[in-house]
């Protein structure tokens, strides 16, 4: 048998998915989605070349890999198609045998986007700061039941129909309501039944196709987006995604049983960032989170807007090691975290003179927590090129145990720069195979 991992995010996202994905899928025979859309960015560095994805699978820099985009993930189709071609002019083979798209599927259309932005501008006390790519909008309809899956796009008779039922109530809104711009349903049939051709040779029933993996004996990783923290159940709702990131949600966006899974591993940054509205315990004041943000880049890879930066929170981290049920961690971006003397880490909330050691449900409560700090000893020599775990200055290896001990986890993996190489990796998931 192969073994199966999920990776997810175990922050409020851009923890380093996308790196540590790729470093992992070298041992890893299929990568797949099972959430989100174009609203992900996964940064993945090979030999200093920087490369952003947003809908394909971080496993696709590897030959003789399947990556999969599962029956949870909301699909722009002219977005996948542009995300192809420039992989394809970068050298990167992006073909139907490397890559496959679920029939069952949702798209992201062109409406969903302006509903994205229009409920976003209409909002008036809790704008999300969504990443404006239409997906709660695409989720909705999918709920809803007007929304238009892959397989749809091959409904001769049913495609127009399904566009007007979908759309004429919507630009009635846009219209009327939103004052914005309306869609024009026969552009956008011709422009479907011409990106369907495009897309045609990538389309299956993917649940069949993990299945048939999985029963050959390979190894298969499921890529989440987004974090736990930005769940639509778990997270700091309203100030969320739309979808199920948790590893639990492979089973609804893959088609693939979560008991099936051998590990869950979570990816965490060393600190914190947040980018878009909602609260944030740990965010760091007196300018530390400016200095945080200068080092560490942080800057959104889908928006480009700044991230807010903080500092590592237990109480949050733990909450998601729970509904993930992480086995093991990789703790991202140690680098950043040089030089500063001491590292504080939020070891509970308190709020009206009590404690609080669980991550409360109340974002106004949230709002209002004030973190608990415990401070670690810093180090102030660069580790970018350091390589194993025992040449870490001993004040980031007890950084890393410290986390790890109260997540109650294995560390899979120190990541001590962007690139593929720059990556201390403590853990073989293949030796139990
Ligand atoms: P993802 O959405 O979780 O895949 O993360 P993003 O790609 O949005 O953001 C992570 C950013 O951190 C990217 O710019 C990466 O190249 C960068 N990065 C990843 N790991 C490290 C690291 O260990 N050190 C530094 N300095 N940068 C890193
Ligand atoms: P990766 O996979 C960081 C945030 C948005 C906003 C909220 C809702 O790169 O880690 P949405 O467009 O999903 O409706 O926005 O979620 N958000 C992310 N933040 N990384 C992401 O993805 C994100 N995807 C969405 O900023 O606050
Ligand atoms: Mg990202």
């Amino acid at each position: 048998m192969g073994i199966n991992i999920c990776v997810t995010g175990g922050q409020w996202g851009d923890e380093g998915k996308g790196k540590v994905i790729d470093v992992l899928s070298r041992d890893f025979d299929v990568v797949a989605r099972f959430q989100g859309g174009s609203n992900a960015g996964h940064t993945v560095v090979i030999n200093r070349k920087t490369y952003f994805l947003h809908l394909i699978p971080s496993g696709i820099f590897h030959k003789d890999k399947v990556c999969i985009i599962g029956n949870g993930v909301v699909l722009d189709p002219f977005g996948l198609k542009e995300e192809i071609e420039n992989l394809k002019s970068n050298g990167i083979e992006v073909t139907p045998e490397k890559l496959s798209i679920s029939d069952r599927a949702h798209l992201v259309l062109p409406f969903h986007n302006v509903l994205d932005r229009s409920l976003e501008k209409s909002r008036v006390f809790r704008k999300i700061g969504t990443t404006g790519r239409g997906i709660g909008p695409s989720y909705a309809t999918k709920a809803l039941r007007t929304g238009i899956r892959v397989i749809d796009l091959y409904n001769d008779e049913g495609l127009k129909v399904m566009l007007k039922d979908s759309l004429d109530c919507l630009n009635y809104l846009f219209e009327n309501y939103f004052n914005s711009e309306i869609v024009d349903i026969d552009k956008l049939y011709n422009d479907l039944l011409e990106i369907r051709e495009f897309l045609r040779p990538f389309v299956s029933n993917t649940v069949y196709k993990l299945d048939k993996l999985y029963r050959e004996g390979k190894s298969i990783l499921f890529e989440g987006a987004q974090a736990s923290l930005l769940d639509i159940d778990h997270g700091t709702y309203p100030f969320v995604t739309s979808s199920s990131v948790i590893a639990g949600g492979i089973s609804s966006g893959a088609g693939f049983p979560a008991s099936k899974l051998d590990y869950s591993l979570g990816i965490f940054k060393a600190y914190c960032t947040r980018v878009g509205n909602g609260p944030f315990p740990s965010e760091a004041q007196n300018g530390l989170g400016e200095i945080l943000r200068s080092i560490g880049g942080e800057f959104g890879t889908t928006t480009g807007r700044p991230r807010r930066c903080g500092w590592f929170d237990l109480v949050a981290a733990k909450y998601a090691a729970i509904v993930n049920g992480y086995t093991h961690i990789a703790l991202m971006k140690l680098d950043v975290l040089s030089k500063f003397t001491e590292l504080p880490v939020c070891v509970e909330y308190k709020y009206k003179g009590s404690k609080l050691k669980e991550f409360p449900s109340d974002i106004n409560l949230l709002e209002k927590v004030e973190p608990v700090y415990k401070f670690l000893k810093g180090w102030d020599i660069d580790i970018t090129g350091v390589k194993t775990f025992e040449d870490l200055p001993i004040e980031a290896q007890d950084y890393v145990k410290f986390i790890a001990d109260k997540l109650e986890t294995e560390v899979y993996l120190i990541s001590v720069g962007p690139d593929r190489s720059e990556s201390i990796v403590t853990y073989n998931f293949l030796e139990k195979a």
